[in-house]
């Protein structure tokens, strides 16, 4: 299976990524988890995405098709993949359309989680995450049982450094501006299905579940 994972930021796309993931038994693969990566190793990589991910605009296109690309045609994602914050512009979409083609494979389902940008403010600033496994937590609507620490490995808990309400809310607007026409461009290719992100993480999951499997 070959997924698509669209919603703005907070919209809980990593989140529901690590569930579907194990569920369907494919990679997942974050664009903005990679930066993270290449940033703590210290890469040219991170370096370059660094000072665009600090203001909450998006690292430029041709750096992050050639990711992807690279990525995609790995063994691993031989039977699937799922993409979690890629696309995000019109022009990664068709350059995805046109590695995907050369490959000879096809997308199934582009899944838009929807938020309220009221709520995703709240929800970004509060996120904490694992060093250890990267297990995502809110303080306040998926706490951890200890403050701080992991329930899954027992790691620190950290806050990433775009998730201030200042560089949140350029997020958003990045978002509404350069990814929202993404929405258009896969429902004319029928591969659309919004999913209601405001219910309990469980019941969203639920949902997502649900429309992969009458997919199939
Ligand atoms: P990226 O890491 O992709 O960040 P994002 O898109 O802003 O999305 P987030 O990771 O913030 O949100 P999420 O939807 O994954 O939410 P989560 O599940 O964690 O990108 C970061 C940066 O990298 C970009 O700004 C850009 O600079 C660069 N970049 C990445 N990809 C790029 C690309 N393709 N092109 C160019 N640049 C790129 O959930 C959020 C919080 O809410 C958590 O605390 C969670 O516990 C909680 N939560 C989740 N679901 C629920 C629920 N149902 N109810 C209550 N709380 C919930
Ligand atoms: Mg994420
Ligand atoms: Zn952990």
């Amino acid at each position: 299976m070959r997924l698509i994972l669209l919603g703005p930021p907070g919209a809980g796309k990593g989140t529901q990524a690590t569930s579907i993931a194990t569920e369907f038994n494919i990679p997942h693969i974050s664009t903005g988890d990679i930066f993270r990566y290449n940033i703590k190793e210290g890469t040219e990589l991170g370096k370059k995405a660094k000072s665009f991910m600090d203001q909450g605009l998006l690292v430029p296109d041709e750096v992050v098709v050639e990711i992807v690309e690279d990525r995609i045609k790995q063994e691993d994602c031989e039977k699937g993949f799922l993409l979690d914050g890629f696309p995000r512009t019109v022009p990664q979409a068709v350059a995805l359309d046109e590695v995907m083609n050369k490959m000879g494979v096809s997308l199934d389902k582009v899944i838009n989680i929807q938020v309220d940008k009221n709520i995703l403010v709240e929800r970004a600033v509060g996120r904490r995450i694992c060093k250890g496994c990267s297990a995502t937590y809110h303080i306040q609507f998926n706490p951890s049982a200890t403050e701080g620490i992991c329930d899954k490995c027992g790691g620190n808990l950290y806050q990433r450094d775009d998730d201030n309400e200042a560089t949140v809310t350029t997020r958003i607007d990045v978002y509404l501006n350069e990814t929202l026409p993404l929405i258009e461009y896969y429902e004319n290719k029928d591969k659309l299905t919004v999913i209601d992100g405001q219910q309990h993480i469980d019941k969203v999951f639920e949902d997502i579940v649900n429309v992969l499997r009458s997919e199939k």
